[in-house]
């Protein structure tokens, strides 16, 4: 079945995923629905220093968003603050350092933003592979801790502030790999069996997709989505897939065009008016499972992904 699903992934990622994928989607595009003005909104965007971030929070800034980088390190993540600043004109650009791989961070960080920022959109972007099984100073998976928990509890911390808001989004950026993968809710830190980078990456972003269809169904004043950004050539990717990057690299995307969805998501009418808790690709909701493939899990496992985070997320409330 794992054959199955990543041939059947592969050659649907050649046709969409892919920079000419862009640029057939975008004929469909309404261009008209990026022209807003985004003063007054604030939006708190995760590894927003570099890729998809960086793109994400360029275009937000230029329309006159207040844009919050939370990122890792503070020199990429003042430099990267500096770009935007010179690029948009618009000097409301916030850092904020936090390393989304931990736990104790995270809360920390969430708590105290809270309660002396607003804020309208929360861009859960910041993700990694990592090849190797690692643990975090926490003992957590490090994949895991990044991609999962780290995102779980920024976003859970947040809800009551967003509630707060007009029009509030959570926006999770997983990716379409997450395809390939069956929620696997008995081995979230990928502790049984052979350890494998990429997949812990895809059971990662399935993870944040069925985390956003739950939390769309239980918070209905917020609208979350999560997303696909397509195959762009981005830091991440070089890095952590460099066999990939090597042979796919003319194919790309740029950085821009795997924000794209992204921007639509924070700031278009179009996109609030789609329901909440869907996963998109190219500005369009799309299905979260592949034909045939068998990566549905139960509604029992999918609320124990849930319990199983909150009962790690409580070990780290102050
Ligand atoms: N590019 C693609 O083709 C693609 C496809 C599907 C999904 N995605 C997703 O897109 C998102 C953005 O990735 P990208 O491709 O734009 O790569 P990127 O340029 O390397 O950006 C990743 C960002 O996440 C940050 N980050 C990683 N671990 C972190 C941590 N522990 N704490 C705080 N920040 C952390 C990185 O910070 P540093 O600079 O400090 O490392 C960087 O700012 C990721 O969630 C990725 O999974 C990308």
């Amino acid at each position: 079945m794992s054959f199955y699903r990543n041939a059947v992934w592969f050659v649907k990622g050649l046709q969409e995923y892919t920079k000419s994928g862009y640029e057939a989607a975008a004929k469909h595009f309404n261009p008209g629905d990026l022209d807003v003005n985004l003063t007054g909104r604030s939006f708190v965007i995760t590894g927003a220093n570099s890729g998809i971030g960086k793109a994400t929070a360029n275009e937000i800034a230029k329309r006159g968003g207040t844009i919050h980088l939370v990122c890792r390190n503070k020199e990429r993540a003042e430099e990267a603050k500096k770009n935007i600043i010179e690029l948009s004109k618009n000097q409301n650009v916030h850092v904020h350092i936090v390393d989304m791989s931990s736990a104790r961070q995270v809360m920390e960080f969430a708590i105290s933003f809270a309660k002396s920022n607003r804020v309208h959109v929360l861009i859960n972007n910041a993700g990694c592979m990592v090849n190797q099984r690692e643990l975090t100073e926490e003992g957590i998976e490090k994949n895991f801790a990044t991609n999962t928990l780290g995102t779980f509890i920024l976003t859970t911390a947040l809800i009551p502030a967003l509630k707060l808001e007009q029009d509030p989004r959570v926006i999770t950026v997983s990716s379409g790999g997450m395809l390939v993968q069956k929620l696997d809710v008995d081995n979230l830190q990928s502790d049984k069996g052979t350890f494998d980078g990429t997949m812990a990456y895809a059971q990662n972003k399935r993870q944040q997709v069925i985390l956003t269809e739950r939390w769309a169904s239980q918070h209905k004043e917020i609208h979350f989505s999560s997303m696909h950004p397509g195959w762009a050539d981005t830091p991440a990717v070089q890095l952590s897939m460099p066999d990939f990057h090597a042979k796919m690299k003319n194919k790309l995307r740029t950085e821009a065009m795997g924000a794209d969805t992204v921007v639509w998501l924070a700031v278009s009418a179009a996109a609030s008016k789609q329901p909440s808790g869907l996963f998109f690709q190219d500005r369009k909701a799309v299905p979260t499972h592949l034909p045939l493939a068998s990566s549905r899990s139960s509604p029992a496992e999918e609320e124990k992904l849930q319990t199983t985070l909150e009962q790690l997320a409580l070990k780290f409330k102050p």
